[in-house]
Order: structure tokens, then C-alpha cells, then sequence
């Protein structure tokens, strides 16, 4: 048996005990290696196993002293949403700007945006990477690196997919500023304006900035919080409907957090192909497994080449760097065209830096840690909002990434409480901008990349008495 699936056997089991109470609340579990001698297993496979049961609630690791059963918030997950599948132009986005402006401001406790607490990225190590790519290349560092980009990045970026079982030569790899270049390009070179794209739903509010400034309809097909897009649903609005591009978040999705199985991955290539829809795949947070294992890509199973892949290390890195790619199967040419005629090319010290941190294994160190620090991050909010929020609250539980989705009881208003919150030096982001049609009032979701401390803690105590008062008429 492969140590990937011998460590979800131990998590499972020690789940089951937790859950028959013969492990209580508060017990101390056994160390590492009493559990590798009980159980037969290597200590790796130990420790990832109590890391797994970490990030679904069930145990806590105190410091130098052990990983103890916890008491996990009884809050239940949201339903598969169910949003009105007809196509819809995109309106009601001009909240964004001001939630991404408040993101800049250092007095405020971002809960908002999704951004990295700085305090957890690799700060140091970027800027050495700069130093020398712009010393080592002073003449390449100031020219242009034309689309399709730096050629020793790509033959990284490449690598880094081929180990996640999706195999793709560098010369198919366009580098982009960020992932929201590629799925803008993706998105011109496949639709006209006034087509009809088929989104999450509640989907990434980015995405339905580029969908309205392309001229585009969005289609918002139900989407479940653990199993993803509903691909029923998916193929009913694909019968109904002249859907003419598709596009998924599969791995640790945002705002939902979900993460698709690869049969589910596979299935849904299968479907757009079937119906000849190009698939748009933003991969952006696929690199932020809590266990380690990471997710494949739907990438990996396009005969048609009928797969738009798009990344970045935004989520990851830093969102500074501006770096993504795109994978643009078929759709090659056009992309590099669009993105020559767009932006002409991606910066190019960055490049070269981003390529001398990808291939000395620093970026792969300081993953390592990230995914740590947001699992407890996950898993701290998760906790607080199950101890302040009101009764009828609804959360999900991701395996990844670093935002939870808020569900509060039917009479809240989260723009009311967004604006409220900012007076008390809190930003949130309300609900109705995950979707195409304003749905999701009474949801919000928040971001946990935080290293947790009171003042963070504080935010989501206030929070807490704001829906109070949000409910009961007071805002
Ligand atoms: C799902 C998703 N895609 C794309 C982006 C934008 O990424 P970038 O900053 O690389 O343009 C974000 C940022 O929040 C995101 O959450």
C-alpha cells in the first residue's frame, strides 16, 4: 500500500475513535513514534496523518507537548448552492475595489481579501532572488522576454506539472502577470461578447470582473462546498444553452474551498468535450494541500486539447511578483497573439528570479511551511467563528487554500455588515460578490492567511456581535 493512502487509513481510524468518544476531548494522543511503533508505520507517515486530522478539526498540536483531541465547532457545512441557471450580465462588482483598497491599508484586519499575511512569505529569499537575477543577467534583466516568455522559467514551470501528473512541453507554456492575465486572454480568444460562459457558483469575483469588461453572460451552475461544480447541472445547462467557454476552479476553489476529485476532473473534461465547450482550469491554489498530497490538474486528462489551464504563484509566493502561465492547448497561437497585442511581455527580472527559486528548491522549502501556517490558520478561524458567531451559522471546511465560506441565518445583510465591520477597522467580503446576480446576502467570506494572533482573534469576536446586531435590526 502506498504511504499516500496508509496515512488516510491511520487519519481515518483515529477519526472513527474520536468520534466513539474512545478518545476524548482534551485527551493527549500517542507521540509520533509510539504511534509509528503501534501502528506499524513510518514516522512520516504518522506525522501526516495527525496533520490531516489537524486541518479537519478533529486534534490540535500544543507546543512541546503533543497533538491533543479538540473539541470541533459543531457548525454544519452550507448546501450545494442553487442559483438561478439562466445567463446573466455581470453587475454589482464596484464593491471590489473598494474591498481590494482597503486590502492596502496596514490599520485595517484584512479578513477580506485573499491575500498571504506578508509575515508568511518568503520576503527574504525574493528579494536576494531579484538582487542576483538582476546582477548575474544585467543585460537580458532589461530587455524585453517576449511571449511566450523566459524559456529556462517555462522548462520549470513544466517540470513542476509534469510531477503533478500533467505533462506539458515548455514551449506550450505562456508566462502571464498573474493568473487574472491568463484567464482574461483565455476567456477573449474562446468568446465574443454577448456569449454565455459557464461559471461556479458563487464563484471568484475576479473572474466576473473579467467576464463583465469582456461583454460576456454568466451562467452560475449549482456548486456543492466539498464536491465542486455539479456536472448534472452542468450538462443540463450545456443541453439548454450556446455555453461557449466553461471555467472551474477544481483544486481548493474560492470561495467554496472544495476540491475535486480527479474522477470528477476527469468526468467534467469528458462532458465539455462531449459538447466541443473549451474549459477554462484556474489552478491558483492547487499548490496548498494541508496534507502535502497535491491535488492533480484536468489538465492531465485533455485529448482535445481543448483545456485552458491557468496559474499563478500569487497564492503561493507573492501576488507582487505578478507571475502566472497559461496552457492554452489548441488555443495556442491566439493566446500568444492576445498576449503579445495586450501586454507585449511579462516583466523579465521577475522571471528570472521566480526561475532561480523554483529551481534551488526554495520555493518548494518555504511551501512547506506555508501550508502549515494555513492549515492552522484555517482551522483557528474556523474555531473562533464556530465560538462567536450566532446560532444557524453555516462554514466549510477546506482542504486547502486559505478561505472559508460564511453561510449566517437567512435575515443578514453582509453588504450592511461589510461596511460596518470597516468602521471597526475590519474587512470582510460580502456574499453578493461571488455571483453574477447579487445572490449570497446573507453569506461572506473570510480570509485566514494570518499568523493567528489576539488582534486577529478580536476582529472575528467583533465580527460575531456585529451579525448580532446586524440581526436584529440594529445596522
Ligand atoms: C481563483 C483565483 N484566480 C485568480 C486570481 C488572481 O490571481 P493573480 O493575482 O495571479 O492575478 C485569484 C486571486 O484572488 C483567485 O482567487
Amino acid at each position: 500500500m502506498t504511504s499516500d493512502i496508509l496515512y488516510l487509513r491511520l487519519a481515518q481510524e483515529l477519526a472513527a475513535s474520536i468520534e466513539q468518544g474512545l478518545l476524548r476531548v482534551g485527551e493527549r494522543l500517542p507521540g509520533l513514534r509510539n504511534l509509528s511503533r503501534q501502528k506499524g508505520v513510518s514516522v512520516a507517515t504518522a506525522v501526516a496523518a495527525y496533520h490531516y486530522l489537524e486541518t479537519q478539526g478533529f486534534i490540535e498540536a500544543r507546543p512541546r507537548s503533543g497533538y491533543y483531541v479538540r473539541a470541533r465547532a459543531s457548525l454544519e457545512e452550507p448546501a450545494q448552492s442553487q442559483p438561478a441557471v439562466q445567463p446573466t450580465p455581470v453587475t454589482g462588482q464596484a464593491m471590489v475595489l473598494r474591498l481590494v483598497e482597503a486590502s492596502a491599508d496596514p490599520a485595517i484586519v484584512q479578513l477580506g481579501a485573499a491575500l498571504i499575511d506578508p509575515a508568511l512569505l518568503p520576503t527574504r529569499a525574493i528579494e536576494q532572488a531579484l538582487v542576483q537575477a538582476a546582477r548575474h543577467h544585467r543585460v537580458r534583466a532589461c530587455g524585453y522576454e517576449f511571449s511566450p516568455g523566459y524559456a529556462g522559467l517555462r522548462r520549470q514551470l513544466a517540470k513542476r506539472m509534469a510531477d503533478t501528473g500533467c505533462r506539458v512541453h515548455p514551449d506550450e507554456i505562456i508566462i502571464t502577470n498573474g493568473c487574472q492575465e491568463a484567464l482574461t486572454l483565455a476567456l477573449r480568444v474562446v468568446t465574443r461578447p454577448g456569449d454565455i460562459v459557464a461559471l461556479e457558483s458563487p464563484t471568484f469575483y475576479g473572474l466576473l470582473q473579467a467576464v463583465e469588461a469582456l461583454g460576456l453572460k454568466a451562467l452560475e451552475i449549482p456548486t456543492h462546498p466539498r464536491t465542486g461544480l455539479s456536472l448534472d447541472a452542468l450538462q443540463l445547462a450545456l443541453e439548454q444553452w450556446p455555453v461557449k467557454a466553461c471555467v472551474v476552479v477544481p483544486n481548493f476553489s474560492n470561495p467554496l474551498g472544495y476540491c475535486m476529485p480527479d474522477s470528477q476532473k476527469k468526468a467534467l473534461v469528458e462532458l465539455t468535450a462531449r459538447y466541443q465547450v473549451p474549459l477554462i482550469e484556474d489552478d491558483i491554489y492547487g499548490d496548498l494541500a494541508f496534507d502535502h498530497q497535491r491535488p492533480g490538474c484536468a489538465k492531465q486528462f485533455d485529448r482535445q486539447g481543448q483545456v485552458l489551464y491557468c496559474s499563478s504563484l500569487s497564492k503561493t509566493l507573492s501576488p507582487g511578483l505578478r507571475l502566472g502561465w497559461i496552457v492554452a492547448g489548441r488555443y495556442r497561437e491566439q493566446v500568444a497573439h492576445q498576449k503579445f497585442v495586450t501586454s507585449l511581455a511579462s516583466a523579465t527580472v521577475t522571471q528570472l528570479a521566480v526561475c532561480e527559486l523554483l529551481e534551488s528548491g526554495r520555493y518548494d522549502r518555504h511551501l512547506r511551511s506555508l501550508r502549515n501556517a494555513l492549515a492552522q490558520g484555517v482551522s483557528r478561524m474556523i474555531e473562533t467563528v464556530g465560538q462567536y458567531f450566532p446560532p444557524g451559522t453555516r462554514i466549510t471546511r477546506p482542504g486547502g487554500g486559505f478561505v472559508i465560506w460564511v453561510e449566517l441565518p437567512e435575515a443578514a445583510d453582509s453588504f450592511a455588515l461589510s461596511q460596518q465591520a470597516l468602521r471597526h477597522g475590519i474587512s470582510i467580503a460580502p456574499g453578493p460578490i461571488f455571483s453574477a446576480s447579487g445572490k449570497y446576502r446573507n453569506f461572506l467570506r473570510l480570509s485566514c492567511a494570518h499568523q493567528w494572533n489576539s488582534r486577529v482573534e478580536q476582529a472575528v469576536a467583533t465580527l460575531g456581535r456585529l451579525i448580532q446586531a446586524n440581526l436584529a435590526g440594529e445596522l
